[in-house]
């Protein structure tokens, strides 16, 4: 077991090009030890390189990857006691499922016993001891995923590495496996640092969240915060399916209230009055370009239990309407502007009929267009 610490870490590729570049930029991150982090971010954003430095499988440029308080930086992936799963499984195609998961623990010199016992304890927590025999080419791709699984646990790492391990399987098997990676982390008590670009995994599996977006790191927190409290626009809008609703606008005072104007190019504009909460956040921002944010939920369409006297409602086109089962998806417009609901109820509606929305904006953030940050 580890706790992890990065400090001013930077990889740089092709340090002595002219233009190297910058795949992870000045990072600083503690996993504590036992800890499921999860590493989120779009595809090219470093989360590999992330892994693959604290594995020693690429150097660091500049800066200290540290274990407890050893330091990593020189120290061969050998000696570091982690392993790692990847995403396309990387087993030894000639090898039987049981030589695979013993591979690592021979070239330990382990004394046979061990390395058996190891083996078999490895193969009954994955439920694949019936399967030793086979070869890779044998096996289906959550039993490979298992395989490639019980040779990490086998090696009883210090620090367990996953690199999008589930990205091959298809959504069903991976929903299953979600869930069975999150338990083997309770079993094994392990640290475990896990990479994906999928905001789902990511928000269903970490004790807490890394998202990452170019090379740099955007916030730290556990799920429900981030999504809560997103720090800027990237995570706000990373995190949470269908996506956050970012409209732009300004602020302004009507009706003797600090108003969010949205600036579209047509002639109907959305004015939303904030609250005390928002007001104050708003206020250094008179006249200033702002970003209004709002989650799918936050939008109520024709919710009558809303209406105060004091604010009218605002009016949308509906595009579409997506019955999801449980829910529904609506699709509005208003003027040039683009947005989602969800809803639990159906709503009986008209492609293009004007229908009265409502903000709930205890669910709205403000973020400054300038700098991405929330206020
Ligand atoms: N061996 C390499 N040489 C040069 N550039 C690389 C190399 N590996 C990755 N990169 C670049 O570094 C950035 C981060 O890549 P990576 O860590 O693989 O991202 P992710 O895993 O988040 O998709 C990308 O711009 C990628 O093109
Ligand atoms: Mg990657």
């Amino acid at each position: 077991m580890a706790k992890v610490t990065f400090q001013g870490v930077i990889k740089r590729y092709n340090d002595r090009d002219p233009h190297p570049v910058v795949a992870v930029d000045k990072m600083n991150l503690v996993v504590e030890d036992r800890e499921f982090m999860v590493i989120v971010g779009p595809s090219g954003c470093g989360k590999s390189t992330t892994l693959r430095m604290i594995a020693g499988l690429e150097d660091v440029s500049e800066g200290s990857i540290t274990f407890d308080h050893k330091e990593m930086n020189l120290m061969p992936p050998g000696d570091r006691g982690i392993a790692m799963v990847f995403q396309n499984y990387a087993l030894y195609p000639h090898l039987s499922v049981y030589k695979n998961m013993a591979f690592g623990l021979n070239l330990l010199k382990l004394p046979k016993e061990k390395i058996d016992r190891r083996v078999q304890d490895a193969a009954q927590i994955l439920g694949i001891s019936d399967l030793l025999d086979r070869k890779p080419a044998q096996l289906s791709g959550g039993q490979r995923q298992r395989v490639a699984l019980g040779r990490a646990i086998a090696r009883k790492p210090k620090v367990f590495l996953l690199d999008e391990p589930l990205s091959n399987l298809d959504a069903k098997l991976r929903s299953s496996m979600r869930i069975e990676i999150s338990k083997l982390h309770t079993r094994l008590g392990t640290t475990m640092i896990y990479v994906t670009h999928d905001q789902t995994e990511a928000m269903t599996m970490g004790d807490r969240i890394t998202v990452m977006n170019k090379g740099k790191i955007m916030q730290i927190a556990d799920p429900l915060t981030l999504y809560n409290q997103p720090a800027n626009m990237f995570v706000a809008g990373f995190i949470g399916n269908p996506p956050m609703n970012f409209l732009h606008g300004k602020i302004e005072s009507r009706f003797d209230a600090l108003c969010f104007i949205e600036e579209s190019l047509s002639d109907t504009r959305l004015v939303i009055p904030l609250n005390d909460h928002l007001a104050q956040q708003a206020s250094p921002f008179r006249d200033q370009a702002i970003v209004f944010g709002i989650r799918p939920e936050g939008i109520r369409v024709k919710d009558n239990t809303l209406v105060s006297p004091h604010i009218q409602p605002a009016e949308a086109l509906v595009e579409v309407v997506e019955p999801m089962g449980h829910e529904f998806y609506i699709y509005l417009s208003s003027g040039a502007q683009s947005f989602i609901a969800r809803s639990r109820r159906a709503l009986r509606y008209s492609v293009n009929e004007p229908i009265p929305i409502f903000f709930d904006l205890d669910q709205a953030h403000l973020f400054d267009p300038k700098t991405e940050a929330v206020l």
